[in-house]
C-alpha cells in the first residue's frame, strides 16, 4: 500500500477509537504496532500512555522535537462519518487523530530521507493535552533533556488544506483557574442583620474582577478574567453561610499573569473584609502562554512557501495548550494546519479533510530535515 493510503487507514483507525486524557492505553498501544511495521525506533521512556519514537540522521545536527497529542474529548460525535467514532460520548473532536498521523507519516518520512537529516528528530506522541496537563508527563519523564527545539502542530478547520497559520510571538494564553469562597454568617432571610450575608459580598467582587482587565492592565495587552460559576445558598428565606465563585484568567504576557493573580487575591480579600466576611482564594496555575520563536518562524515560513503553501498570519486564541511547558525551556514553533473549514474544533461535527494529512506529514518532515 502507498504511504498515502496507510496513513488515511490509520487516521481512520484513530479517529474511531478515541481515548480521554490519561486513558490513551489502546492508542498508545496502536501508536507502537505502527512505528514497529514501519521500522521506526520507540524511546524506552517510562510513561504511562503515549510514547516518543526516533529518527536519528546521518548528518551531526541539533535534536529536534515534534509534538503529536493523542487524547479524544467527552462529546458525542455527530459527523455521520463512515468511520465515526466507535466509543460512545468520545470522540476526536480537536483533529489529535490527525496530529498523530502526520506525526507517524513523518517519522517515515524522515526515515526515508535519513542521509540528509541533519541531527535526530524525537516524535513525541503526548497524552492528556486536553487536561492541561500532559506535557509535564513527557518532562518530568525527561524526554525533553537533551532537545534543543521543538514543534508543534494544531488542526485549524478556519482554513482550507494548503494553508498554515505561522506568527512570531504569543499565539496561546496562558491558562490559570481561581476559586474564591466568601464566607459570612448565615441567619433567617427576615433578620440579615443577625449575620454577614455572603451573597453581595460575591456579587462586589465579581464587579470588582471586571475592573482588572480594564482598569489594572496595559490596554495593549490581550488578558481576560471570567467568572464562570457562581453559587450560594439553597432555599429563599435563609442567608446562606458561604458562597463560591470559580472562573477562568487568560493572559499573554508574563508580567500580567502576576499581576492579574495579585489583584484577585487584593479584591476578593479587601471587598471581603469591607463586609465583614472571610474569604479564602486558591489560584490553580495551567500552561504559561505559548510564544512563536522568531527564527524558526522564518524557517517554517520559508519551506512553506518553497512547497508552494499559502501561509496566513496564524490567529491566536485566548485558548491554551500545555505545548507551552515546552517553549518554557527551548524555543518552539506551534503552527496551525489548514483542514478544511467546517465546524469548529470541540464541536461534535468537526472533521478534518483527510487530504491534508500526507501533505502536513511531508511538510513537517521538510521543516525537521533543515536545509
Ligand atoms: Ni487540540
Amino acid at each position: 500500500m502507498q504511504l498515502n493510503e496507510r496513513l488515511a487507514a490509520y487516521f481512520e483507525w484513530f479517529h474511531m477509537h478515541p481515548e480521554l486524557s490519561y486513558e490513551e492505553y489502546e492508542t498508545t498501544a496502536r501508536i507502537k504496532e505502527i512505528l514497529v511495521e514501519e521500522g521506526i525506533e520507540i524511546l524506552p521512556y517510562d510513561l504511562e500512555t503515549g510514547l516518543v519514537a526516533v529518527v536519528r540522521g546521518e548528518r551531526p545536527g541539533p535534536v529536534q522535537a515534534l509534538r503529536c497529542d493523542i487524547d479524544g474529548l467527552p462529546i458525542r460525535e455527530e459527523t455521520g462519518l463512515p468511520y465515526a467514532s466507535l466509543c460512545e460520548g468520545k470522540m476526536h473532536a480537536c483533529g489529535h487523530d490527525f496530529h498523530i498521523t502526520a506525526g507517524i507519516g513523518c517519522a517515515i518520512l524522515l526515515k526515508r530521507r535519513k542521509q540528509e537529516l541533519a541531527g535526530t528528530v524525537k516524535i513525541i506522541f503526548q497524552p492528556a493535552e486536553e487536561s492541561s496537563l500532559g506535557a509535564l508527563k513527557i518532562l518530568e519523564a525527561g524526554v525533553m533533556e537533551d532537545v534543543d527545539r521543538i514543534w508543534g502542530l494544531h488542526a485549524d478547520p478556519t482554513n482550507e488544506v494548503g494553508t498554515l497559520g505561522i506568527r512570531e510571538g504569543y499565539v496561546t494564553a496562558a491558562v490559570d483557574r481561581f476559586v474564591v469562597t466568601v464566607k459570612g454568617v448565615g441567619c433567617h432571610g427576615a433578620h440579615p442583620d443577625d449575620g454577614i450575608d455572603p451573597v453581595p459580598v460575591a456579587a462586589a467582587i465579581v464587579q470588582g474582577f471586571q475592573t482588572i482587565v480594564s482598569r489594572n492592565v496595559n490596554a495593549f495587552h490581550p488578558a481576560l478574567v471570567s467568572v464562570t460559576r457562581l453559587e450560594a445558598g439553597n432555599t429563599w428565606n435563609v442567608i446562606p453561610e458561604a458562597a463560591v465563585l470559580e472562573g477562568t484568567v487568560r493572559t499573554m504576557d508574563r508580567q500580567d499573569r502576576v499581576l492579574v493573580e495579585k489583584r484577585i487575591r487584593e479584591l476578593a480579600e479587601n471587598i471581603a473584609r469591607a463586609y465583614g466576611a472571610q474569604v479564602k482564594t486558591e489560584w490553580i496555575a495551567g500552561p504559561p502562554a505559548t510564544c512563536n520563536d522568531g527564527g524558526m518562524v522564518k524557517e517554517s515560513i520559508q519551506i512553506a512557501k518553497v512547497r508552494g503553501l499559502k501561509v496566513v498570519p496564524e490567529e491566536s486564541s485566548m485558548g491554551g495548550d500545555d505545548f507551552s511547558f515546552y517553549e518554557k525551556r527551548v524555543p518552539s514553533c506551534y503552527i496551525k494546519v489548514g483542514t478544511g473549514k467546517g465546524q469548529l474544533i470541540h464541536q461534535p461535527g468537526f472533521m478534518v479533510d483527510r487530504k491534508v494529512i500526507l501533505g502536513a506529514a511531508e511538510y513537517l518532515a521538510e521543516v525537521l530535515c533543515g536545509e
